[in-house]
């Protein structure tokens, strides 16, 4: 084995890759809980990969057929249903485990410096991520399928000038087509998984060029043993992929149990208007895209101009990317910062829950107020950052890692 390993190590860096990313990878011996979501992230990618693969066998991306070919899967193809749940379900997970995962970065301050760049890829990623979910899911032409692609390419149309041409370019025909779901196919499964994957090759790499961040911020370089060991790291394998296992199993329990006894999560996951074929006659009473998708989707319905409105929701993703520069604090984690940046957090999470659960339910003056306030507190915890960050009084970091 060793001499078959020298073969290779003189003509590909297997080892040195094996050593740089986990043997010799050392990580913060004090990780928590939230720094599971990151191979939870990675597991999920596989089952999408592998899930839809197995699908694509079996379905026919065209207006006429590809209803009856989501049905042919779910009764007639062997194990079909498992596959389908297993990638409708794995859709809906990998956003719960990316919010937790972006959760984790505003909490320990993990995309400040010198980490701004594995915070840019991984909001390369999110973006990547939500135009993939959105193609996915026009591909089982049903009726919320059609209609929800139908609202959000519409949304091109506010844009000025090029807003027309720019509708009919994307939807490659006057209307949403059997063509628009072709290519939709076409980008579902081909260009968007490799261009995923590609950034999540750039964003790991980032992070091992410069080491992971952790619950105190605290950079464990600046101490080391007499070997350039850092004393508070730990070899990420084997002790780190140890410990993931433990979040695998527990995370697959809870999949498997949604997966099989719960797969539409009362129409969260699969909505009910989609178990009905497309028909571009006949409007849903109630047009809403899926939970992920939702926060976005009541920022551009609290503008009452529709090009304000795609403006405003197209911000509220774009500022995230320039999170890095906005927080000015001395601190990275949020145990050292000070009672502002607490509750400016504490306000952007609950207003970006509301805003979630708002985008679901149709609108009425009441709601449209409170999406209103809720967008203006989303932008005030960006906005207001530099500020707060700056002005308040933070804890002493401590020189070592607790815990
Ligand atoms: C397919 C999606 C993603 C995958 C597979 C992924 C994977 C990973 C992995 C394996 C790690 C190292 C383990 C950990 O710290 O949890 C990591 C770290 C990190 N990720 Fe992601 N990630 C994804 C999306 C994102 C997104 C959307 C963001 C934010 C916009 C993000 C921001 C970060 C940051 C800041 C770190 C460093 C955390 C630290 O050292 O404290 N990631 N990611």
């Amino acid at each position: 084995m060793s001499k078959f390993m020298d073969w290779v190590d003189a003509r590909f860096p297997a080892t040195k890759m094996w050593e740089d990313h986990l043997s010799k990878y050392y990580a913060p011996k004090n990780f928590n809980f939230f720094y599971f979501f990151g191979s939870l992230a990675l597991l999920v990618l596989v089952n999408q990969i592998v899930t839809g693969v197995w699908l694509t066998m079996s379905y026919t991306p065209s207006a006429e057929e590809a209803f009856a070919s989501v049905e042919y899967i779910m009764r007639d193809v062997e194990y079909g249903s498992i596959l389908r749940l297993l990638h409708s379900t794995g859709a809906s997970a990998f956003f719960i485990v990316v919010y937790l995962h972006m959760f984790r970065g505003l909490l320990y301050g993990s995309y400040q410096k010198p980490r701004e760049l594995v915070w840019v890829f991984g909001m390369l990623i999110y973006l990547a991520l939500m135009a993939e979910a959105f193609m996915g899911y026009l591909l089982p032409w049903g009726q919320m399928s059609y209609w929800g692609a139908q609202v959000i390419i519409s949304l091109f149309g506010a844009i000025p000038v090029i807003g027309n041409d720019l509708t009919q370019w994307i939807r490659g025909d006057y209307l949403i087509s059997g063509i628009t779901l072709n290519r939709f196919f076409a980008l579902h499964v081909v260009a968007l998984p490799i261009v995923i994957l590609g950034l999540v090759v750039l964003h790991i790499l980032a992070l091992h060029e410069v080491g992971s961040n952790n619950p105190d911020g605290v950079d464990i370089k600046k101490h080391k043993d007499e070997n350039g060991i850092p004393l508070d790291g730990i070899a990420f394998h084997p002790y780190y992929t140890v410990k993931d296992i433990v979040g695998v199993v527990v995370f697959l329990f809870i999949f498997c149990f949604i997966v099989f006894f719960f797969p539409e999560m009362g129409g969260y996951f699969l909505e009910k208007p989609n178990f009905e074929p497309a028909n571009p006659f006949k409007t849903p009473e109630h047009i809403a895209p899926v939970w992920y998708f939702t926060p976005f989707y009541a920022i551009l319905r609290a503008i009452p101009d529709k090009l304000m409105g795609v403006i405003a929701m197209g911000a509220a993703i774009a500022v995230l990317f320039v999170l890095p520069w906005l927080d000015r604090s001395p601190v990275k984690s949020m145990r050292y910062k000070g009672w502002m940046s607490k509750i400016w957090l504490l306000v952007f999470c609950i207003s970006f829950v509301i805003l979630g659960v708002l985008g679901v339910l149709a609108p009425t003056p009441e709601r449209t107020l409170l999406s209103q306030v809720c967008t203006f507190l989303y932008f005030a915890y960006f906005i207001l950052m530099p500020f707060y960050t700056r002005l308040e009084k933070t804890k002493p970091v401590p020189e070592r890692v607790t815990g």
